[in-house]
């Protein structure tokens, strides 16, 4: 088949399916890599940007083909292709049309909740459209509990945590400029919730002073949605070195409850994590791995498997003690 009309199918298809959308402003994933005939290649709709992500570098040469498509199926909106250098592997090489502004300011919607879009690359979008089944799993499950999000980048666990009648959200995330961005997307949708400046391994640690001397209480709910790389250098750049002090923090939080998403391949798949999760919150502990949210976006062959590019693993953690 045509890659054209293997992906006018897809796209066809999703919204078809998602007919109750909102098809100009959806956060929606359009194609899913090898799941929807194509490894490697992923497009993501966030309103009005297109996003095309090409982590196999072979894919790299049909870049101004796929410019040409986007445009002609999406005349209107804002394209944006991301195509791993086939010469350097490892580097990103940016395409776009000529509605693409590199500072602009969108909005999408994500079941109903606006969030604020940055066209930028360097700070990625604003939405991870890969953890929505953990967004909607919190919705869900959060009614009048106190939820800690750590890791926050722009607050998107935040929002759906108080759309879920939370008690109280608190963010945290180093990135000061994140929290802002987060900031404008809760006044999008007239919420309130907290946020402070930190990493999540300071603001374990002073949570567990402040338990001690009572002036915290533990929350309900903490959500831990750690990158794989972090900012620094060296060993200190692993998140993997850090994970040991991020559970210890945990443990020590007596909270019972948590949301974990693993974004580091080199901790394991999917099926293999329960020793390492009981290694850091003690044995009595239950863990439901929560289903990956493309099934909800739709597609015929359900496997998101893709070598290229590796989806979050994420799990509903309950501590029994
Ligand atoms: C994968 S993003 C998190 C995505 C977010 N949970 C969401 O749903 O959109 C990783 C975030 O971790 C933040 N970060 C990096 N190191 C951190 C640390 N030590 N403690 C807390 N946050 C950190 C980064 O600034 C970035 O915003």
């Amino acid at each position: 088949m045509e890659i054209e009309n293997l992906l006018s199918k897809s796209f066809n298809w999703r919204f078809e399916r998602e007919k109750s959308i909102d098809k100009d402003f959806e956060a929606i994933r359009l194609f899913a890599g090898q799941s929807d005939g194509i490894e490697g290649m992923l497009i993501e709709q966030y309103g009005e940007l297109i996003l095309t992500s090409l982590y196999n570098s072979k894919l790299s040469k049909y870049t101004e083909r796929f410019l040409e498509f986007l445009n002609s199926y999406f005349p209107n909106k804002t394209i944006l292709i991301k195509a791993r250098d086939e010469n350097t592997k490892g580097k990103f090489i940016y395409s776009n049309n000529e509605k693409y502004n590199i500072d602009a300011i969108l909005n999408c919607v994500e079941n109903g909740l606006k969030y604020e879009i940055h066209t930028d690359p360097r700070h990625d979008y604003g939405l991870y459209l890969d953890t929505k089944a953990a967004r909607n799993y919190l919705r869900d499950n959060c009614k009048n509990k106190n939820v800690l999000n750590l890791f926050s980048y722009t607050c998107a666990f935040g929002i759906v945590a108080m759309k879920g009648a939370a008690k109280s959200v608190t963010n945290i995330d180093p990135n000061k400029e994140y929290l802002e961005w987060g900031q404008h997307s809760a006044d999008l949708n007239q919420i309130q919730f907290k946020k402070y400046p930190d990493t999540a391994q300071a603001y374990l640690a002073r949570h567990s002073r402040r338990l001690e001397s009572g002036k915290d209480s533990p929350y309900d709910i903490i959500v831990v949605d750690p990158p794989a790389f972090l900012v620094g250098r060296g060993p200190n750049r692993l998140a993997r070195n850090l994970w040991p002090t991020w559970m210890k923090g945990l443990k020590d939080s007596g909270c019972h409850e948590f949301i974990i998403i693993i974004n580091d391949k080199s901790l394991g798949r999917q099926n293999d994590l329960s020793d390492f999760f009981k290694k850091g919150l003690g044995e009595n502990i239950e863990i439901i791995p929560i289903k990956q949210s493309f099934d909800v976006i739709g597609q015929e062959i359900n496997n998101s498997d893709d070598p290229f590019y590796f989806n979050p693993a994420i799990f509903s953690i309950t501590k029994y003690d």
